[in-house]
């Protein structure tokens, strides 16, 4: 990636091929053995089992297991929803909404960031890898549609822009570090915040909003940041034509529509983002902070996640992730943000070799709303996102791969064999765990 360019052109081999990136992303599921391309985003059966009363942990039997338990969530960072979830402006949140599902936010009027960061699949998509410019409908005919295949699965948007939460997407590419803000924008970045820097992206990323024309290429693909710039003064001032959106827009921001600027609609945006998505009490929250119940496994699963599992390691602090970079040997899936099935993660930012399929730890409020799990969307249950870290090969069929994707996992294991990840764990402890995870579903 070259620093310094807006508009990310990607070499056409990874732009044009629409229908068989659909077809080797299906195989690949079919690879995996998982059931990517069947009912994506489907809550696997054991969620929706009904904790019996029987099952809630005894608190004369259990009790000094609950108190470390309560002891080790809070000392791990855990705070009450209501502390990452500061007011809202609601003017500018009511219009921020209108902006998020209207399709005037991409150049060729073709998609809204909520054809991707949906409701019913908490926030994102349902799919292993998101279908952008050219795509239609949600879940599977999305996929099926022809539009664009992006190289990653769609993040969910729970929390973020909430007080501390300063790293966005899979490989870190927005951060702030003290008062500076690094993104593509280099030192031109729109924004102190790095939340409202990372809003900045999407409606200038080629294939996810933008279409990938001659057109659009000569006329906005720039070195520097100049050729977004003008995309977006484009869409703003759509915005402030716009019957429904424009006077709300410049109301909320008092000003008047000839003087409504990209800036308004970011933060329109963002404020619609911090309301609608923030954390809400959970009932990890009610257990930690109001002595509310937890079921055994929950229990058991509790005090393998601050314990012998080693979750709280990197998952910790009040989002669940430490917004550090880790490499897990997850299955890849797709043609990959570096091509040929491959992602190198967090080293297309930083570019130093230590980085290599590094990501950024999930934050985990939701996270059994979320299927499919990592970068690449490549497994489909929360168990199999948990074994992903601990015994990778039990979800990968060998003879299935092909010689560079055999070598990027052996790459990918060299480099997970560093991280202090998870002991083995039996099916029943995964299990477990994925009952306390629930705990932090609202
Ligand atoms: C084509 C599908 C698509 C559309 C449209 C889309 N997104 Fe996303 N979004 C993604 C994907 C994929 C990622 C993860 C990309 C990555 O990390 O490389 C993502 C990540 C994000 C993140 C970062 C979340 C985090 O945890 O760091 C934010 C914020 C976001 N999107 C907001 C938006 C907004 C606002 C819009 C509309 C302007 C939008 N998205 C439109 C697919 C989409
Ligand atoms: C060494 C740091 C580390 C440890 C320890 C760790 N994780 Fe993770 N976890 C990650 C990273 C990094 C990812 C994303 C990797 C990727 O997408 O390639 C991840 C992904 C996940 C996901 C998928 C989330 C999503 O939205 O896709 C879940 C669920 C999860 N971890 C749970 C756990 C549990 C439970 C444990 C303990 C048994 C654990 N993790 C231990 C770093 C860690």
């Amino acid at each position: 990636m070259r620093h310094g360019q807006a508009i990310l052109k990607k070499s056409s081999k990874y732009t044009r091929f629409a229908i068989r990136d659909i077809a080797s992303l299906c195989l690949a599921a079919v690879v995996f053995g998982i059931a990517a391309c069947s009912n994506a985003g489907k809550d696997d059966e054991l969620g929706n089992e009904i904790v019996q009363r029987s099952d809630l942990a005894d608190p004369n039997v259990d009790g000094l297991r609950i108190e470390a338990l309560r002891q080790a969530v809070l000392s791990n960072g855990f705070v009450a929803a209501t502390e990452l979830a500061p007011p809202a402006d609601q003017a500018r949140s009511a219009v921020g909404r209108l902006i998020f599902e209207s399709k005037l936010m991409s150049l060729n009027g073709d998609i809204s960031c909520r054809d991707c960061h949906l409701d019913e699949f908490g926030s994102a998509d349902g799919l292993p890898n998101a279908v952008g410019v050219g795509g239609e409908g949600a879940g599977l005919d999305r996929l099926r549609s022809g539009g664009q295949i992006l190289p990653r699965n769609v993040l969910p948007l729970w929390g973020r822009g909430g007080p501390g939460f300063n790293v966005f997407f899979w490989d870190g590419k927005v951060e702030s570090r003290g008062e500076v803000v690094i993104s593509q924008y280099g030192e031109q970045a729109p924004s102190q915040d790095p939340f409202i820097v990372a809003i900045h992206l999407p409606s200038v990323e080629l294939d996810e909003m933008v279409a990938d024309s001659a057109e659009v290429y000569e006329t906005y693909v720039q070195e520097d940041v100049s050729g977004a710039s003008a995309i977006q003064q484009e869409l703003a001032q759509r915005f402030a034509r716009d019957e429904a959106i424009g006077p709300l827009l410049a109301a909320a921001f008092s000003t008047d529509a000839a003087n409504v600027s990209f800036a308004n609609v970011a933060d329109a945006l963002g404020s619609f983002i911090r309301d609608e998505f923030r954390i809400r009490p959970t009932s990890l929250e009610q257990f930690v902070l109001n002595e509310g119940v937890i079921s055994r496994s929950a229990l058991n699963g509790g005090i393998l996640f601050y314990g012998r599992g080693r979750c709280a390691i990197c998952h910790s602090g009040p989002y669940f992730s430490d917004f550090d970079f880790h490499a897990v040997a997850f299955p890849q899936m797709g043609f990959g943000r570096n091509g040929f099935g491959i992602d190198e993660g967090r080293f297309n930012v930083t570019h130093d070799p230590q980085d290599r399929f590094r990501f950024r730890t999930p934050p985990l409020y939701n996270v059994s709303k979320t299927a499919p799990y990592s970068h690449s969307g490549s497994v489909q249950t929360l168990e199999a996102a948990i074994i992903s870290h601990f015994d990778p090969l039990r979800l990968i069929q060998l003879d299935n791969l092909d010689r560079t994707a055999r070598v990027d996992l052996y790459r990918r294991l060299g480099h997970s064999a560093g991280e202090t990840l998870p002991a083995e764990l039996t099916d029943q402890e995964v299990h477990d765990l994925t009952e306390f995870l629930r705990m932090l579903d609202f």
